[in-house]
């Protein structure tokens, strides 16, 4: 029985042996990839133009403070400290009512002492088209009394895998009273 066993083993082993490498080439640490595994086609520029709505009023805001600067601010007039997060609209036209084309989601805080200057953290996350469901990240500076604001795009998902570029902020409207804003974003991304 064990004979034969061995018998009908044996040709296999051999054949393994034969085509194990020899020994010095370890064949774990070196695999070969096809060129192009992820069939990235070539890169593209695209131009993106929305208006980005910071609802602070009435009973729908898109804005919440989250953090408050601490009470002894007398060093800070511009309110450095403050967090807010947002879930902002992004329409096709200045007008709210105009078409919905995504939401910009995250967050914004006071980090400039000088001025009002905002870290600005946050997904623009598409909902219409071919790019709904896909995001683009969006980590800057935006000193917002400025007249244009340009902010990194750090990356992306979905049609915007390894997005990168810019975007420049241009304000709107403002609402003085209530801090209700309509920002034009224009935004430029390389991606696939
Ligand atoms: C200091 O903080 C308080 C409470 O947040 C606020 O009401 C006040 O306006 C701030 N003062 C200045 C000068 O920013
Ligand atoms: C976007 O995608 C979601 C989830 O897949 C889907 O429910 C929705 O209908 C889509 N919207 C449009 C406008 O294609």
């Amino acid at each position: 029985m064990m004979t034969k066993i061995l018998l009908c083993i044996r040709p296999f082993l051999t054949t393994f042996s034969q085509t194990f490498p020899a020994a010095g080439a370890d064949p774990t640490f070196l695999k070969s990839v096809k060129p192009n595994p992820m069939k990235l086609r070539t890169e593209k520029l695209s131009h993106f133009r929305f208006y980005w709505h910071d609802i602070i009023s009435g009973p729908n805001p898109t804005v919440v403070n989250i953090i408050q600067p601490p009470a002894n601010n007398k060093t800070t007039p511009t309110g450095f400290g403050m967090v807010n997060m947002i879930d902002d609209p992004l329409t096709e036209k200045p007008e709210a009512g105009s078409k919905l084309l995504g939401r910009a989601q995250g967050f914004y805080g006071q980090a400039s002492q000088g001025e009002i200057g905002l870290l600005m953290a946050m997904n623009f996350v598409f909902s219409t088209g071919k790019y709904n469901g896909s995001t683009l990240t969006v980590l800057g500076r935006n000193p917002v009394f400025h007249k244009v604001r340009e902010m990194p795009v750090i990356g992306g998902s979905g049609l915007f895998r390894f997005a990168r570029g810019y975007v420049q902020a241009s304000t709107h409207t403002l609402d003085m009273k209530t801090g209700d804003a309509v920002v034009e974003y224009n935004v430029h991304v390389l991606h696939y």
